[in-house]
């Protein structure tokens, strides 16, 4: 018996990031996109919890309990009063570090893989809470298309999408931690006063209408000062990109992968040619959105 999960990759196309609460999260207005770039959770029976991964950044990938994904079988297997006995297999396509939620992926992944392995049926709300304890962004990875998160991100509203964005992504030479760019935000942020973040209506009504134009006229995201300030090369990323054609350029979430939006898949390969030859920057990747959330895509009693 083996389940396989496939989970999108996100970009952040509106980030508002509001002042750091006591408990040391932001509250945030977080306009999630799920973009055509997955990763594959498989999850099989085994003696004791394990984890192995493959992909070109499989080596970055913690296999231990730390990793989101292992987290998340134990946490299901505890509210059943189960062992987390399985091992899982993450075939990883969304770069580590890179701002696009892939240790989210993993997580979302995991727990339905998990679910449909076990039978433990737990419904759209025991997922979506077991999600949310486990980060931020997890939830998003379980529900895809576009939704807008408040609270540390983790309270989603599903968005409407009135057609398909056509995106490219060049991943760095190095990742970036999420907490030290939200702390390097703090730095920059002291004594100014940081407004409440709220959802752009401009950037909903584009992403309503499909309209690319209206919706690079409308990104925005709060925390690309600090990954600039941590990895200021990506200015130069961001250049070649603009420098392209793309309608808009900006670091997805903490960054430090850059999001190059534009207007068709010719200018898809046009602007990815052009950030390959930039040199400035590890790979470079072309994708749709919006994605599907976590779909179970195998599930199968063993050969
Ligand atoms: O929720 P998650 O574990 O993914 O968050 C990782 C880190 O990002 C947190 O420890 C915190 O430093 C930062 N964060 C934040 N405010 C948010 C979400 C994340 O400060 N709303």
């Amino acid at each position: 018996m083996s389940v396989t999960v496939r989970v999108p990759a996100k970009v952040n196309v509106q980030l508002a990031v509001g002042a750091a609460r006591p408990d040391g999260f932001h509250d945030l207005a977080n306009v999630f996109l799920a973009v055509g770039l997955h990763d594959e959770v498989t999850v099989t029976p085994a003696d004791e919890l394990r984890i192995t991964c493959e992909g070109p950044d499989a080596g970055q990938v913690p296999l231990d309990r730390t990793n989101l994904a292992a987290r998340a079988a134990i946490a299901l297997a505890e509210r059943r009063g189960i062992e987390p006995n399985v091992h899982i297999h993450i075939a990883k396509d969304i770069p580590v570090a890179g701002g696009m939620a892939g240790g989210s992926a993993d997580g979302a992944g995991a727990l339905l893989a998990c679910d449909t392995l076990w039978g433990t049926a737990a419904s759209r709300a025991e997922l979506l809470a077991i999600c949310a304890e486990l980060g931020s962004d997890v939830p998003f990875s379980l529900v895809g298309g576009a939704a807008l998160g408040v609270g540390r991100g983790e309270r989603l509203t599903a968005l409407e999408t009135g057609g398909t964005f056509h995106w490219v992504f060049a991943m760095a030479e190095r990742g970036l931690s999420t907490p030290a760019v939200f702390r390097e935000f703090d730095r920059l942020a002291e004594g100014r006063d940081i407004p409440e973040p709220a959802a752009s209506q401009e950037l909903l009504d584009a992403l309503a209408k499909g309209d690319p134009d209206a919706l690079a006229a409308a990104v925005s995201n709060d925390l690309q000062p600090a990954a600039l300030s941590l990895f200021p090369e990506l200015s130069d990323t961001l250049a070649a990109g603009r420098a392209a054609g793309a309608l808009a350029a900006l670091v997805s979430g903490s960054g430090p992968t850059t999001a190059f939006l534009v207007r068709d898949p010719e200018s898809a390969a046009k602007t990815a040619d052009a950030l390959r030859a930039s040199g400035t920057c590890r790979t470079v990747r072309t994708a749709t959105a919006p994605a599907p959330g976590a779909t179970v895509t195998h599930h199968a009693p063993r050969a």
